[in-house]
């Protein structure tokens, strides 16, 4: 398929003015793709960078310090798994040295109570730590590794110790979903602020394996009801962040608050991305930090340009009052869907592509395949 996408220089709004980017508030720093994990959903792309490419301490050092002068307030340290990085500390200190606020997202494996005792030292202000299930054989099984809810459990526990802020970052799915209610228990029992439910998003790793994670109508009725009562009981006692499965509601999510508009991505090798899944579009090229200032791709890189403004969107976005409270939807779920990134995100109510979807997922849901996973691994390459 010969598809476009829109290259404006000067992306423009619908009079035809031309936007100026604001600045980034956050950054997701992905340092590393490797992880003794292999989730079947992992946000990382299926052609994934290998150690010998990755940005070392001192150029991620430099990657924070142009970061924060652009205006970037907080770094996600994140992965694959950040603590498969032996010089983690080095990179969190960098990080706290640049004025930023540092969020380490981690699945727990390889962190040691004397490793999350440095990374405290060093600068790490909250952690953020995943959850493939509840128990040990739904985590270990979706997690691809034996044993790793037990050590889940245990860093938990350390992190209370150390009195680490928590998120608790449940990933919910067509195989986990009927376990919320136990999943939004155990981050209160780990003394978690707050629980992120996200349910899976439907690229890259996860696409290939939609008949086995896919949630039902049913289950995204359910979770809406779960997440309502609980944030009505705990209210003021932990905070519960949803990312419903946008595949079953009336309009898409408004992803990553606009393209190019409030956050970037760092890849291992220092590639530059408008969202996480951005290499899911292959129009679009990327800039990367060892050759081009990190300002200057933000404010001038064709990848952030391409879908910033009004001007790119199609019918039926272009007439909608909605267009600047969801900017069309997500790019990456309309590449995913539609194999075009630049049509309305199809996974919306008004979308010419809503009814084939829909069927689509109707087809799926029949012949869901539970037992059919596809684990994240290094040189898969469809
Ligand atoms: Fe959002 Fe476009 Fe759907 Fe309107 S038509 S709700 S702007 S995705
Ligand atoms: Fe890329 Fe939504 S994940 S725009």
């Amino acid at each position: 398929m010969n598809v476009q996408v829109p290259n404006l220089d000067s992306p423009r709004d619908f009079q035809g003015n031309p936007v100026t980017p604001g600045l980034p508030i956050a950054m997701l720093a992905e340092v590393t793709h490797r992880c003794p994990l292999s989730c079947p959903y992992c946000s990382n792309p299926l052609e994934l960078v290998r150690g010998q490419a990755e940005l070392s301490a001192a150029e991620w050092a430099d990657v924070f310090r142009q970061a924060a002068a652009l205006g970037v307030l907080q770094v996600h340290v994140s992965g694959g798994e950040p603590a498969s990085r032996r010089d983690l500390t080095q990179i969190v200190a960098a990080a706290r040295d640049a004025g930023l606020y540092v969020n380490l997202i981690t699945s727990g494996l390889g962190l040691t109570l004397a490793r999350l005792r440095e990374l405290d030292e060093a600068g790490v202000d909250h952690v953020q730590l995943s959850l493939q299930g509840v128990g040990r054989d739904m985590a270990d099984r979706i997690g691809g590794l034996s044993g790793s809810w037990d050590r889940k459990m245990q860093v938990a526990r350390w992190v209370g110790e150390i009195g680490f802020p928590l998120t608790l970052n449940a990933v919910v799915h067509l195989q986990n979903m009927e376990s919320l209610p136990e999943m939004i228990d155990l981050a209160l029992d780990m003394g978690a602020r707050r629980i992120e439910v996200a349910t899976v998003q439907f690229h890259g790793w996860a696409d290939l394996n939609r008949r086995a994670l896919m949630p039902t109508r049913e289950q995204a009725v359910f979770a809406r009801k779960v997440v309502n009562e609980a944030r009505e009981r705990l209210r003021g006692r932990m905070v519960i962040d949803y990312v419903p499965a946008d595949h079953h509601a009336q309009f898409p999510k408004a992803c990553m608050g606009g393209w190019g508009s409030t956050g970037l991505n760092v890849t291992p090798d220092g590639t530059v991305l408008p969202c996480h899944a951005a290499q899911t579009i292959p129009q679009l090229q990327f800039d990367n930090v060892r050759d081009r200032a990190l300002g200057d791709i933000w404010t001038n890189g064709t990848a952030f340009n391409a879908f910033r403004g009004t001007a790119w969107m199609p019918e039926p976005c272009a007439s909608c009052d909605r267009k600047t409270v969801d900017f069309g939807g997500c790019r990456c779920q309309a590449m995913a869907i539609a194999g075009d990134p630049a049509v309305t995100d199809p996974v919306c109510s008004l979308s010419p592509l809503n009814a084939d979807l829909h069927a689509q997922l109707d087809a799926d849901a029949a012949a869901a395949a539970p037992d059919d996973l596809t684990y994240r691994r290094m040189g898969k390459q469809s």
